[in-house]
């Protein structure tokens, strides 16, 4: 459920920064939480996010001309590019340039992607909102390029294809926001169905609707730590991911990502490597079968066996691929003694951001409010929480 607070923001945002009357079509894309699966997409492996319902939203209209125009209400800000010099280009410089102006980039960017794929774009005024917090591992950048994509989509009257467009977003994201990330967060957010996560297979892009429980419920606690050095480290992460794969690569040509790695492979050339990139590895084979483990929990209503998936999960990131914090440990201790929760984990990329319980329907508020007592206790932090419900992907909500 999109929030129809959101849609009228979005759509005011719109008649102020462009002075133009008519009520706008608005593009939405939710934000989304990884139930499992982690590090594990860029190794063609399988995740499970889940589209949440908080949303980026962007009111659009057509202009007549080649120009893209975009206000974003969260900055106060428009800024402007010409499509015709957009497409001269033929690498992401310029774009790249505007990206330091943050936002901004993300609306080049996914035009740029666009562009380059052969679609022939028109001028559009974009005005965006968003309930979703940003920069908080919810995927908020995947969420605004995903709507942008759906937004210039729809002037152009293109077909809304969503593997396309989540690759064509991921293609964004890794040259303009210099983070080699894979494709779970725009693919979820792109094609997600209401009240199901989605079981992805990485590799051929295959996917499956997983209902969740009615039963579940699904908590965010946002440990409020943005981390300086997130896409540093992990673009280290997959550097390391990348070097066991070279070294499998030598004796076994078939070998392409970790993805086609067991525990016995990785034991062929384990004492050849680096002791630090085994750990990395043996995470990922080991997390790349939770998925289906957790979608086959789900299946039969086992939230226990999922909620301790989700803490294998945890403990592999936390000691194998250190990506967890302090805060992140504290938010995850403090969920799971908690009756009525089944298990925690941090979700996303990790070094900071947010963890999730898996808590039964009844329990919501107790666990949520102990949590956030314990978390101010414990780190003298505050943490934001919320509760949030299986959402629909990224689509066009028409104006009039
Ligand atoms: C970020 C990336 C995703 C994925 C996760 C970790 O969210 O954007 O592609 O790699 O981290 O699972």
């Amino acid at each position: 459920m999109v929030r129809q607070r959101l849609l009228q923001r979005a759509r005011q945002e719109f008649e102020q920064a462009f002075g133009r009357g008519a009520r706008p079509a608005v593009a939405v894309a939710p934000g989304r939480v990884n139930l499992i699966g982690e590090h594990t997409d860029y190794n063609d492996g399988f995740v499970l996010p889940m589209a949440i319902d908080r949303h980026v939203a962007v009111a659009f209209a057509p202009r007549q001309d080649r120009v893209l125009r975009a206000h974003a209400s969260e900055f106060g800000e428009t800024r402007e590019l010409s499509l015709d010099a957009l497409e001269r280009r033929t690498t992401s410089e310029p774009a790249r340039r505007s990206a330091r102006g943050g936002w901004f980039g993300y609306v080049a960017g996914v035009a740029w992607a666009m562009l380059g794929a052969g679609h022939p774009l028109h001028g559009a005024d974009l005005a965006i909102a968003s309930d979703l917090p940003s920069g908080a591992g919810l995927s908020s950048s995947a969420a605004l390029e995903i709507a942008v994509a759906r937004a210039l989509g729809a002037v152009a009257a293109l077909e809304w294809e969503p593997r396309r467009a989540a690759r064509l977003a991921q293609q964004a994201e890794h040259e303009f926001a210099g983070v080699a990330c894979g494709i779970m967060d725009q693919l979820s957010v792109a094609l997600a169905r209401e009240g199901c996560a989605l079981l992805i297979d990485c590799r051929s892009l295959e996917t499956r609707d997983v209902p969740v429980p009615e039963t579940a419920r699904i908590l965010v606690f946002d440990s409020g730590v943005r981390r300086e050095l997130t896409t540093s480290a992990y673009n280290d992460r997959r550097a390391a991911c990348e070097r066991v794969v070279a070294a499998l690569q030598t004796r076994h040509a078939w070998v392409r990502a970790l993805r086609d790695v067991d525990d016995a492979l990785l034991a062929e050339v384990a004492a050849s490597l680096d002791p630090v990139d085994v750990r990395r590895a043996s995470h990922v084979i080991a997390e790349n079968r939770r998925p289906a483990a957790l979608a086959d929990a789900f299946a039969g209503g086992d939230l226990e066996r999922a909620g301790r998936l989700m803490m294998h999960s945890h403990d592999s990131l936390r000691d194998l691929y250190e990506v967890s914090s302090p805060e992140l440990d504290a938010l995850v201790d403090l969920a799971i003694v908690q009756p009525g929760c089944a298990g925690a984990r941090l979700t996303g990329a990790g070094f900071g951001g947010c963890a999730i319980a898996l808590v039964e329907a009844g329990s919501v508020e107790r666990v949520m409010s102990s949590v956030e007592a314990g978390y101010e206790k414990g780190t003298g932090r505050t943490t934001t929480a919320f509760a949030c419900l299986p959402s629909a992907g990224a689509r066009v909500i028409e104006g009039s």
